[in-house]
């Protein structure tokens, strides 16, 4: 695998070249740890350009521990899952005071917002600790690579024990990372290119099936289905934003004001403003755990609560989740 690595590494801005001691440099860890929370669920392509961005403006952890969590939270608009940028700033925070990240993935695990693999992957290619990562692409390689049939998430004691045994007690980290550049490049969830694998030749299931039907997965349950209504308030060129409550679906971020419909298990919530109503259509978001359908419905209302009056012309900025930025495409297209 390192062998590899060494000659098909992918060139990523957060990532040390193959091979290479880790720069003794706080800076390091920094982007080590913001790339991987990043990366969470999320592809390479769609982080890229976030993560040069946050660098750009928050060039070290210290840097993130000043910043205004609304700045932060806006910045973060479009990457999805809100809650990783409210603990990043808990985190960054916590960093500073401590005066820079533990070293040790025990350690770290103790820090806002890291979960297991995030305290690995940071371990292991941060510091070069012997730690086993295991994400979604290191599950496909391993389960395949040793025949792992049980579905998931059953499987993942199995997995895990069988990654503990082949992670190599140097360069953790670079091998952590080959299986995934090999889980996204070559060991693919479907048509696997095993002919340039260069596990190929020690592969159980390419031994006696077909690589693609693992690993299997228990059915999903369907996900709920949500109805719920967005206001769109529009006034001399400006539109009515509010700032969602800090916990909560998008807690934190800024949006249109809603019926509730996050806090409300059918989603009927009641509109906090009153005056004539036009619907201008729905839009649909998917969330983990459940399915939106949003309506968005112009109003003619005075806006109460907490909120701001944004420049329609300026609403790129606004730093819109995209349920939200959504919606407001549907509006401005009518209007
Ligand atoms: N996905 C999560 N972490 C990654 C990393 N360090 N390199 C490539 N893909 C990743």
């Amino acid at each position: 695998m390192l062998h590899w690595y060494d000659a098909h590494a992918r060139d990523l801005p957060w990532r040390n070249p193959p091979g290479r001691a880790v720069p003794d440099d706080p800076a390091w860890p920094y982007r080590v740890w913001l790339s991987e929370v990043m990366l969470q669920q999320t592809t390479v392509a769609a982080v890229k350009p976030y993560f040069a961005k946050f660098v750009e403006t928050w060039p070290t952890v210290e840097a993130l521990a000043a910043a205004e969590e609304a700045d932060v939270m806006s910045a973060w608009a479009g990457l999805g899952y809100y809650s990783r940028a409210r603990n990043l700033v808990k985190c960054a925070r916590e960093v500073a005071t401590r005066g820079g990240f533990p070293k040790t993935e025990a350690e770290l695990r103790d820090l806002p917002g890291l979960g297991p693999y995030t305290a690995a992957a940071i371990a292991a290619i941060a510091f070069e600790e012997c730690a086993v990562v295991v994400d979604a692409n290191v599950e496909r390689v391993v389960s395949r690579l040793f025949n792992i049939e049980e579905p998931l998430p059953g499987a993942r004691k199995a997995i895990r024990a069988h990654a503990e045994q082949i992670t190599p007690a140097k360069r953790a980290g670079d091998f952590a990372q080959a299986m995934m550049d090999l889980g996204s490049s070559l060991c693919t969830t479907r048509d696997p290119k095993c002919l340039l694998c260069p596990l190929a030749g020690r592969c159980a299931v390419k031994a006696n099936g077909d690589p693609a039907k693992l690993p299997v997965k228990a059915p999903k349950k369907a996900k709920p289905e949500r109805k719920g209504r967005a206001y769109w308030i529009e006034q001399d060129g400006a539109v009515w934003l509010v700032t969602r409550p800090g916990t909560g679906m998008l807690g934190g971020m800024r949006a249109l004001p809603d019926d509730g419909w996050s806090a409300q298990a059918d989603g009927s919530g009641e509109a906090p403003y009153s005056g004539p109503a036009e619907s201008l259509g729905a839009v649909r978001h998917v969330f983990t755990h459940a399915s939106l359908t949003l309506e968005v419905v112009r109003l003619e209302a005075k806006p109460i609560g907490h909120g701001k009056w944004w420049p329609l012309s300026k609403l790129e900025e606004a730093g819109l989740p995209t349920l939200f930025a959504k919606a407001a495409r549907l509006a401005l297209a009518q209007s």
